[in-house]
C-alpha cells in the first residue's frame, strides 16, 4: 500500500468541493477552475483559492463518508483501468477513524436499483446449480438489494480498486462449494475489468486456480468441506446422505501443503457437518454425529466442527513460511422451511427479512459461536507469530436473506439430484455478491493500517 498521494487527494476534494458546493459560491463553477482568460479575475479567485485549499485540509477527514458513498454511486462509470483506481485510492488509503468504528457486518438490506453488476449471459463463470436465471427462477427482485450497515455506508465492490490491491499477490478459497460460490461471483464481478485464465495444476474441478495475467492475481479453490481430512466410508449411511470418517486431530494435507505461499486464505465450513460423520481421533473413533452405530456415542455435529476447526486454524498457524492474511467467513445459515434439507423443505420466499424479523437462533447459532470462539483462540496464537486472522462475518447479513437461495430453480426439474431444493447456495448473481463488497472494505482497512503502522 502506499502512502497517502496528498496532491492528487487536494486535487479531488477540490474537484468535489466545486462539483457539489458551487451553489453556495455561484461564480465558482468547475469550468471556472480552467486557465483563467482575464487576469482581473484571477486574484480574487487565486485568495479563495487559498482559502479552501486550507479549508479542505482541514475538513477533509470529516468528509470521508461521503467520498465513499459518492464513488460507490459512480462504479458504472467505464474508467480505464490504468486510471480506474484514481480516486478510490485516494479513499483506500484515507485513514478514517469514522469506518474503523463501524460495524460493517450488522445492518439491513436497502433496494439497490442499479443491481445486479453481470448477468448470467455476462458471465460464463457462474456454476450451474446457483444459475437461477437459466433455469426459470421467475423472480428477479432478490438481485436488488445492497448491504446498509447501520452506522456507515458499505461501497458497492469496485473491481478495478480491488484488483489494484491484489495486485501480484494470491487468494486462496478453502472449504466447501460455498466457498467455490464465492469465488464464483468473485470471478463474475471482476470480469467488467478482466476474465481470469485457467491455470489449475490438476484436471480435477475441484481444485481450481485462475489467473488474471494484467494484474498477476491468482485465485485459487481448496476442496474441503471438513477442514480435516475426512473418507466417505459409506454413500448411504443412515440417511442415505453419506455416512463420513472424519480424523479430527489430522490436518488435510490437500490444502494445508498448498496454501503457505497465499497471501489471503479464506476459510469456510459448515454445511457438511449436518451429515453423518464418525469421529477419530488419535485413530481411534471416540464417537460420532448421527451415525446410529453400536457402543459409538453421539457427541453432537457441533463436537466435530469445533475440533475440525481447531485443527485447520492449528495448522495454518503452524505454517513455517506463511505470511498472508487469514479470513474466517462465517457460517451462511440456509433456510429451509417446513422440513429439512432432504425432507421436502424449500425456501421460496421472495424478500430480504429486517433484521427485527428473525434472529440467529438454535443450530445456526451455536454453529457461529463455535467459529468465533475457535477463531478468537486461533487469533491469539496467531498474534504470537505476526500473523493475521481476520472475521469475515457475513453471518447476520446472509440470515437475512431467505429469497436468495435457487430453491428448485438450480437444475432442470425432472433432475435427480441430491440437493434437490437448494436452500444453501446462492443464485448468482445474488446477495453472495454482497460478500466481495465486505473483503473489499476490509483489504482497504488493512492498506489504511500498514499505511500507518
Ligand atoms: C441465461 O438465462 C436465460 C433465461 O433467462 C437462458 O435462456 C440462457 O440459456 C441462460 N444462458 C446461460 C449462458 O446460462
Ligand atoms: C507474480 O506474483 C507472484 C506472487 O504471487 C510472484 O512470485 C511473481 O514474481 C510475480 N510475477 C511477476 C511477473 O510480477
Ligand atoms: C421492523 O422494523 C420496521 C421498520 O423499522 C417496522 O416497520 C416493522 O414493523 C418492524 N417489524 C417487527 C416485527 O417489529
Ligand atoms: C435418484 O437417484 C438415486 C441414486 O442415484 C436413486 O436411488 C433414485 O431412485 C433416483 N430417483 C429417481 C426418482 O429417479
Amino acid at each position: 500500500m502506499t502512502l497517502c498521494d496528498c496532491p492528487t487527494l487536494l486535487c479531488l476534494s477540490l474537484l468535489f468541493f466545486f462539483s457539489h458546493y458551487s451553489p453556495s459560491l455561484p461564480k465558482m463553477k468547475f469550468q471556472d477552475y480552467e486557465p483563467p482568460s482575464s487576469p482581473k479575475h484571477m486574484i480574487p479567485k487565486v485568495t479563495l483559492l487559498a482559502i479552501l485549499v486550507i479549508l479542505i485540509f482541514a475538513v477533509t477527514p470529516l468528509w470521508y463518508p461521503l467520498l465513499s458513498y459518492s464513488s460507490h454511486l459512480n462504479i458504472n462509470k467505464n474508467i480505464p483501468s490504468s486510471s480506474s483506481s484514481y480516486d478510490q485510492r485516494q479513499e483506500e488509503n484515507l485513514p478514517s477513524t469514522y469506518v474503523e468504528k463501524c460495524d460493517i457486518f450488522s445492518g439491513e438490506w436497502v433496494p439497490n436499483p442499479k443491481a445486479p453488476y453481470y448477468t448470467n449471459k455476462t458471465c460464463w463463470a457462474i456454476h450451474e446449480h446457483q444459475n437461477c436465471i437459466k433455469y426459470g427462477r421467475p423472480d428477479s427482485e432478490f438481485m436488488k438489494w445492497r448491504w446498509k450497515p447501520s452506522e456507515c455506508e458499505l461501497p458497492i465492490f469496485n473491481p478495478f480498486q480491488f484488483l489494484e490491491i491484489v495486485k501480484g499477490k494470491s487468494m486462496a478459497f478453502v472449504g466447501d462449494s460455498v466457498g467455490r460460490n464465492q469465488m464464483q461471483s468473485m470471478i463474475c464481478l471482476l470480469s467488467r475489468v478482466e476474465w481470469p485464465i485457467d491455470v489449475s495444476y490438476t484436471t480435477d474441478e475441484y481444485f481450481k486456480r485462475w489467473k488474471y495475467p494484467s494484474y498477476n492475481f491468482t485465485m485459487a479453490t481448496f476442496w474441503t468441506p471438513h477442514l480435516v481430512r475426512s473418507k466417505m466410508a459409506d454413500s448411504h449411511g443412515p440417511s442415505n446422505t453419506g455416512l463420513f470418517n472424519l480424523y479430527l486431530d489430522e490436518v488435510d494435507e490437500k490444502w494445508t501443503t498448498q496454501i503457505e505461499e497465499f497471501d489471503y486464505i479464506i476459510l469456510d465450513g459448515g454445511h457438511w457437518f449436518y451429515r453423518p460423520m464418525v469421529f477419530y481421533e488419535k485413530q481411534k473413533i471416540v464417537g460420532c454425529h448421527y451415525c446410529l452405530l453400536e457402543n459409538v456415542p453421539d457427541l453432537t455435529m457441533f463436537y466435530g466442527y469445533r475440533k475440525a476447526f481447531r485443527t485447520a486454524f492449528k495448522a495454518i498457524n503452524s505454517l513455517e513460511n506463511f505470511k498472508g492474511i487469514v479470513f474466517l467467513r462465517t457460517f451462511a445459515p440456509s433456510h429451509f422451511e417446513n422440513g429439512i434439507w432432504n425432507q421436502g423443505g424449500n425456501c421460496v420466499r421472495t424478500k430480504p427479512s429486517r433484521s427485527n424479523e428473525t434472529r440467529l437462533e438454535g443450530t445456526n447459532l451455536e454453529l457461529y459461536m463455535i467459529q468465533l470462539e475457535e477463531f478468537k483462540k486461533a487469533e491469539k496464537e496467531g498474534r504470537k507469530k505476526g500473523l493475521k486472522l481476520k472475521l469475515l462475518d457475513t453471518t447476520q447479513a446472509m440470515l437475512l436473506r431467505p429469497d436468495g437461495h435457487p430453491s428448485r430453480y438450480g437444475h432442470w426439474p425432472q433432475e435427480n439430484v441430491t440437493l434437490y431444493n437448494d436452500c444453501v447456495h446462492w443464485c448468482l448473481p445474488g446477495p453472495i455478491d454482497t460478500w466481495s463488497d465486505f473483503l473489499l472494505e476490509m483489504l482497504k482497512m488493512e492498506g489504511v493500517r500498514s499505511a500507518i503502522s
